[in-house]
C-alpha cells in the first residue's frame, strides 16, 4: 500500500511516483525567439531536477497562434518534437515521470509576441488591463490590444490545436498532459464573467462557459487516455485581470465539470500566489485545496507556498496527494534532497529568472 510519505514512492492512478513532489510548471523564457523552440539546453535544466516524483514543464503553446510572450516554448511542429523528446528523456533518465503544460494565452498576448498572420484572439472584445513584454521593442512593457473575438470556426480550430499538440506531446513520450486553465489564460478567459460577455453557446451560462474546458479536455483524453490528464485552476486568483461574478460557484462548477470529465488530477494553485508572486490580496476564507477534495474524486495537487512541515501535514492529513514546488526548484534543481536533509534552500538571482540564455538556467547545475 502507498503511503502518505513527501519522499516515499507512490503509485498515484496511472502515475506511478518516485515520490510526492512535484515541480510546478515554470516559464522561463529561453525558448529560440521567432522559432518557439525550447532551448537545447532545455533538458539539462529538466534533467537536473529529475529527483522528483513528477515534473510539469513550463507552459508550452499549443499552436504558434497560442503565443503571448517572448522566448516560450511551443509544441505543434517536429522542431519542437525533436527538443521536447530530449526533454522527457532527460527527466525519465532520473526517474521523474514528466507531464506537458500546455497552454494558448488568448488575450494575454500582443502582436510582438506573436507570429506573423497571427492576431491577438479572446472570448470577447475585452483587453486586459496589465501589461507583456516586448523584446522587439528592446523589453518594454506593452499594453495588451483588445482582442479579436472568436468565431465558432476559431473555437474549433484551437481545440484541433490541443488535439494535435497532445499528438505531438504522446509522441515525445510524456507521462501526462495538463491542461493550464489557471491564471488568466485562454480557458479561464472563457470561464470567467469579466472576459467573456458571449451570447452563443460558448457563454452567459456557466455551462457554456465551461463548454471549451469540457471540449478540450475531451480531445487530449482521446490521445493520453483520461488518467494521465490533469487540469490547472487558480480559484480566487485575479492574476491577468481575470475576475468572476462568483468566484466560489465557478471553481466548484469547473471541479464538477473535471470531475464529470473523468480527468485524472486537478491540480489547484492556492490563492496565497498570485501567477509568479505571493498575492496581497485580501485571502478568500474558503479552503480551495478542500473543496478540490469535496467536488473531486481523483487525483488533487497542491501548490502554493508550501514548505516541507506544510507539505508533509497536507499529506497526512489525506488533504491531497502531491505537493508542487515553484519558485524552490528554481536555484535549488536538488530540491528534493535539500527537503530531506534540511539543507538551506538556495535563493534564485531574480533578474535572471525570464531573461534568456544559460545564466541563471543551467549554469549552476554542476555546483548543487
Ligand atoms: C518563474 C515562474 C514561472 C511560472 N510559470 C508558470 C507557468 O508556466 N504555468 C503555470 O501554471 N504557473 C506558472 N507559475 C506559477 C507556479 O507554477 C506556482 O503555482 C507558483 O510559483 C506558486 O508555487 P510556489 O509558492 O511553490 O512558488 C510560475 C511561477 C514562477 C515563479
Amino acid at each position: 500500500m502507498t503511503g502518505t510519505d513527501l519522499f516515499g514512492p507512490a503509485k498515484l492512478g496511472a502515475f506511478d511516483l518516485q515520490n510526492r513532489v512535484a515541480m510546478a510548471p515554470m516559464t522561463r523564457h529561453r525558448a529560440l525567439d521567432g522559432g518557439w523552440t525550447p532551448a537545447d539546453y532545455a533538458p539539462d535544466y529538466y534533467g537536473a531536477r529529475s529527483s522528483a516524483g513528477l515534473i510539469i514543464t513550463e507552459a508550452t503553446q499549443c499552436s504558434a497562434g497560442a503565443a503571448g510572450y517572448p522566448r516560450t516554448p511551443g509544441l505543434w511542429c517536429d522542431r519542437h518534437l525533436d527538443v521536447w523528446t530530449k526533454v522527457v528523456a532527460a527527466i525519465q533518465a532520473g526517474g521523474a515521470k514528466a507531464v506537458l503544460q500546455v497552454w494558448h494565452c488568448g488575450r494575454i498576448s500582443h502582436p510582438d509576441n506573436l507570429p506573423t498572420g497571427h492576431d491577438v484572439i479572446g472570448p470577447s472584445p475585452v483587453a486586459a488591463d496589465a501589461f507583456n513584454i516586448s523584446d522587439k521593442q528592446g523589453g518594454v512593457q506593452v499594453q495588451m490590444p483588445v482582442p479579436m473575438e472568436m468565431s465558432e470556426a476559431a473555437i474549433e480550430q484551437v481545440i484541433a490545436e490541443y488535439a494535435q499538440c497532445a499528438r505531438y506531446a504522446k509522441a515525445a513520450g510524456f507521462d501526462g498532459l495538463e491542461i493550464h486553465a489557471a491564471n488568466g489564460y485562454l480557458l479561464e478567459q472563457f470561464a470567467s464573467s469579466n472576459t467573456n460577455l458571449r451570447t452563443d453557446a460558448w457563454g452567459g451560462s456557466v455551462e457554456n462557459r465551461l463548454r471549451l474546458q469540457d471540449r478540450v479536455i475531451a480531445v487530449v483524453a482521446e490521445v493520453f487516455g483520461h488518467d494521465r490528464v490533469g487540469i490547472r485552476f487558480s480559484p480566487f486568483g485575479t492574476f491577468n485581470d481575470i475576475h468572476d461574478d462568483d468566484p466560489l460557484g465557478i471553481y466548484i462548477a469547473k471541479l464538477k465539470h473535471a470531475e464529470r470529465s473523468g480527468v485524472g488530477y486537478v491540480h489547484v494553485i492556492r490563492p496565497s500566489v498570485s501567477g509568479n508572486v505571493d498575492s496581497d490580496a485580501p485571502m478568500p476564507k474558503a479552503d480551495v485545496v478542500a473543496i478540490a477534495r469535496e467536488y473531486f474524486s481523483g487525483l488533487l495537487i497542491a501548490a502554493g507556498q508550501f514548505d516541507r512541515a506544510e507539505s508533509e501535514a497536507e499529506l497526512a492529513a489525506g488533504k491531497c496527494d502531491i505537493i508542487a514546488f515553484g519558485r524552490p526548484f528554481l536555484a535549488n534543481p536538488d530540491l528534493v534532497e535539500r527537503l530531506k536533509s534540511g539543507a538551506p534552500l538556495k535563493q534564485p538571482r531574480t533578474e535572471l529568472i525570464y531573461a534568456g540564455g544559460r545564466e541563471g538556467y543551467v549554469d549552476d547545475i554542476a555546483a548543487v
